[in-house]
Parts: C-alpha cells; structure tokens; sequence
C-alpha cells in the first residue's frame, strides 16, 4: 500500500529556494511510487501554542492532541495519520522560520508527556526530514547555527525519529541583485551558485524523498 508523506514548506515564498527543494524531494516520493503532499504553511491562517495545556488536562479528551481549533487543525490531523512530515525551512535570524516555528509548537507540544524522558505518544513513529536552505556557506551554518538547529532536531527525534537532513547553503536570493541594495553578497558568485551548485542540493533532495518511505 501506497504511503504518504506531508511536506510543510515553511517559506512565504512559492517557487524558490525551500519550495523548489520540498517539490524536488515530493517527486522523489512520488516516484517511489507513494504520495506527497507539500503544504505552504504561509498559506494558512494560524498562530503558535497558545500554552492552554488542554493537551495535558488530566483524563482530557485532547491528550496528545493540539485543542486550539484554527486552519492548523486539519494539517495537525493529516500529519498525525501520515507515515513522514519534511520540515523545509529556510533560516531566518539563524534559527527556523517564525511560522515553522508556530507549527512546530502546535505539532511536538501535545505529543510528549510531561514525565521523566519526556516520553512520546504520537500515534506513529514518523519519518522525518528537514530541509534547510540559507544564505550563508556550510561552515558559518556549523560555526553559527548548529546549537540552535540541533534543538529543534532534539525535539523531532523525541517525539517521531530522527530526521534526515539537507541543506543548501549560500543560496541565490534575488532574480535580479543588480536591483537591490546588496554591497556585500556577490551577485555573480551567487549566480555561480544558482547554476551549479543549486541543481545538486535538488537532486540530494529527490533522492532522499526516493528513499523516504
Ligand atoms: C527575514 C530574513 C532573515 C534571514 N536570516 C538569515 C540568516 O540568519 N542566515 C542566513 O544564512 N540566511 C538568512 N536569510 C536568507 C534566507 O535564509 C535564504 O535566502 C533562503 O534560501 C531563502 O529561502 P526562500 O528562497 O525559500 O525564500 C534571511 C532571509 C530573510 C528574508
């Protein structure tokens, strides 16, 4: 039976860096003859944990679910009877996005008991994935970034399995740079990037969602 994987792009932006990623890897899932579904998180109308702690009640009908009723609730719902979530986000202030963020609280928080080790009781063990893409080069990222993504990756593990990762780094951030103020990033380096490098990181993109499920 065919299995399904639900990719959360956590950029506002359709068509670029983190989209093209999650859309080379849903490809690759699909060629594997199961199914992807990517979701634009920008597109839905939802705040982070608003810390009700009716996930935690004592005997509460939502145990181990997120209670706030919003546009998150299906997508909370659909991942939780998937068999893999992909987080693809790319880097903002060296950390997850904002509203990946907000999505995370939403979709961990219910799922770990308040009980020594933290210990999970989401429904399934997912298979997990994250895909970061940023500006910076791999060693900045590992130099700068490492502690604080490795937090966020601590806590994937604890409650579904430990994620598979990509990354594509120094990415190109503008169609035309000739028409920003942008003194410190080299336009043709970065279209060096776009050309060269950019269609490798897809390509490790669709193999991982080959393989995923
Ligand atoms: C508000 C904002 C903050 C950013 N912060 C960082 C950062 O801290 N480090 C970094 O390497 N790139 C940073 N970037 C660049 C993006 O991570 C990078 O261009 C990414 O590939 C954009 O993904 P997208 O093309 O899917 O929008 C930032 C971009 C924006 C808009």
């Amino acid at each position: 039976m065919s299995k399904k994987v639900i990719i959360l792009n956590g950029s506002p932006r359709k068509n670029w860096n983190t989209y093209k990623m999650c859309e080379s890897f849903a490809n690759g899932v699909k060629e594997s003859g199961n199914e992807a579904e990517i979701i634009n998180l920008y597109d839905i109308d939802f705040k982070g944990c608003r810390s009700c702690f009716a996930c935690k009640l004592k005997d509460g009908k939502n145990i181990g679910r997120c209670a706030y009723p919003d546009g998150l609730t299906p997508i909370l719902d659909k991942i939780a009877q998937s068999d893999g979530v992909v987080f693809g986000t790319p880097i903002y202030y060296g950390d997850i996005t904002g509203v990946m963020k907000s999505c995370v609280e939403r979709l961990l928080f219910p799922f770990f008991e308040y009980k020594e080790g933290f210990p999970s009781i989401a429904p399934k063990k997912l298979k997990t994935a994250i895909i970061y893409t940023m500006n910076v080069d791999e060693k900045t990222c590992q130099d700068l970034y490492s502690a604080t993504l490795n937090r966020f990756e601590w806590f994937v593990e604890l409650v579904f399995s430990k994620p598979e990762k990509i990354f594509a780094y120094d990415t190109c951030q503008f169609t035309n740079y000739d028409k920003y103020v942008c003194e410190c990033f080299d336009k043709v380096h970065k279209q060096k990037r776009k050309e060269e490098q950019f269609p490798i990181e897809l390509e490790k993109a669709f193999n991982l969602g080959k393989s995923f499920v």
